[in-house]
């Protein structure tokens, strides 16, 4: 074992993990798409490592930003106004065509959620939050309270007031719906949730929680309709809509922020990941008129040391100048047409694939054991085999780096991505599923 590994083994405490059996790579060089490990190793990164790489490794201009502030002013407090705090801030607002709202800037994306959970509050008066089953806000308390899956557990009992509702999921409704139409699934989820809201007393609840589009659980996208419906019911009950655009958010479904792709306007907007693309941390609410405007005379109880730090600000601004000029979002769509072609392809192609489903350059794969009866490869929360730590594994021998949650392997690279590198990645992709076809035989 190398000296790297022996020392990470001894005193890092790796996350969501059992610690005895791990084997962390130690890795030595990235560049683009592409990272090594310590014997010269290359792999593809397809999963832009927790899908907050966007730009890729080693972009020179968020880095020589990085190097600027550091040298011009690494850390001044909060409370000050800077030229990259401010700057970053209106960027952030234009890009979200938000007109009129403000930003409060947090480390990252479960601090953000837990921000947006107190503004909520504060704004309406009101205790109780929705959020989604088979969602994920984040590890902390608030947000790991709003979590609607199995990370949250360690969480539980949690924070009083966070009601879980299912979102749209045709593929794994119940088996009694006979969904004929997209209208038809958007108008079941409506109903269940405007029950659920009523059971709960809409007067009590002050935010629905959603990830625009569902990320780490599977790449969950919503029907036409729902999200317009789920607005309504907001204005409805005067309720927060609260877009979670942590995974979702910079590009990575072609628009600058995925409720671009709906006709709504959430009241807060949480985000983090790809606004640094990780080269250094930084997160952030963005909220709206209505609500900022409330706290001109109302107190705002939120802070941290670092909010806003210059360091994230000066990378924010970076960022997303080079969003612009690489011109990402072209690429997105372009290179998301290969990506959504070939999968629909490896859908038809493969015994163990049930369904794909993939939005710009956000992509999942659900395998199951059985197309017709779409029983999951493994089950629930529950792979005691390890199967799909095992098929992850073998992609990785092949150079092709992602994760997998519950039965679906994650394809979402960084948005830089070549259609040539991505033909390359998928050609492996397809080689690893005709190994898992035989395993299900
Ligand atoms: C949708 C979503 N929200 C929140 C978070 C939490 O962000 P962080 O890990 O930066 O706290 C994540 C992390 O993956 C996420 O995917």
């Amino acid at each position: 074992m190398s000296a790297i590994k022996e020392m990470s083994k001894k005193y890092n405490l790796h996350s969501w993990s059992a610690q005895g059996k791990l084997n962390p790579m130690v890795v030595t060089k990235a560049e683009g798409i592409y990272f090594w490990d310590e014997d010269g190793k290359q792999y593809m990164d397809m999963s832009a490592q927790l899908v907050n790489l966007n730009l890729g490794y080693g972009n020179k201009a968020v880095v020589q930003a990085i190097k600027d502030q550091a040298d011009s002013m690494p850390f001044i407090g909060p409370g000050y106004a800077i030229d990259v705090r401010s700057e970053a801030a209106k960027e952030l607002v234009e890009l979200s065509g938000l007109e009129g709202a403000k930003v409060f800037f947090t480390n990252a994306g479960a601090e953000a959620n837990e921000n947006a959970i107190k503004i909520a509050k504060a704004y309406t008066g009101r205790w109780k939050v929705f959020s989604m089953y088979r969602s994920y806000h984040g590890a902390t308390a608030g947000a790991g309270s709003l979590t609607g899956e199995p990370r949250r557990f360690s969480n539980e009992p949690g924070v009083p007031g966070f009601i879980k509702f299912d979102g749209p999921y045709a593929y794994r409704a119940p088996k009694a719906c006979k969904f004929e139409s997209e209208a038809d699934v958007t108008e079941f989820y409506l109903e269940l949730l405007d029950n659920q809201l009523q059971y709960e007393g809409p007067q009590h609840v002050a935010a629905i929680f959603m990830e625009t589009v569902v990320g780490s659980n599977g790449i969950l996208i919503p029907p036409a309709g729902y999200m317009e419906g789920v607005r309504a019911l907001c204005d409805k009950y005067g309720i927060l809509m609260v877009c979670d655009e942590v995974m979702a958010g910079f590009y990575r479904t072609g628009k600058a922020f995925a409720f671009h792709n709906f006709d709504i306007k959430p009241d807060l907007v949480s985000f983090a990941k790809g606004a640094t693309c990780g080269y250094v941390p930084l997160g952030g609410v963005i909220v709206s008129e209505k609500i900022a405007n409330h706290f001109d005379d109302n107190k705002m109880f939120c802070g941290l040391t670092y909010s806003a730090h210059p360091m994230g600000c000066a990378a924010t601004l970076a960022t997303i100048a080079e969003y612009k000029r690489l011109n990402v979002a072209e690429n997105v769509k372009t290179v998301g047409k290969v990506l959504a072609d070939t999968l629909d392809e490896i859908e038809k192609k493969h015994a163990c694939v049930g369904q794909v489903r993939h939005i710009g350059l956000f992509s999942s794969v659900e395998l199951v054991k059985d197309k017709a009866t779409r029983e999951a490869l493994v089950p629930f929360n529950n792979d005691k085999e390890g199967l799909m730590v095992k098929i992850v594994g073998m992609l990785k021998t092949e150079g092709f780096s992602t994760y997998s949650h519950e039965n679906m392997i994650l394809v979402a690279p960084p948005l830089t991505i070549t259609e040539e590198e991505m033909k390359t990645a998928l050609a492996i992709l397809d080689k690893v599923l005709d190994s898992v076809d035989n395993m299900i035989k």
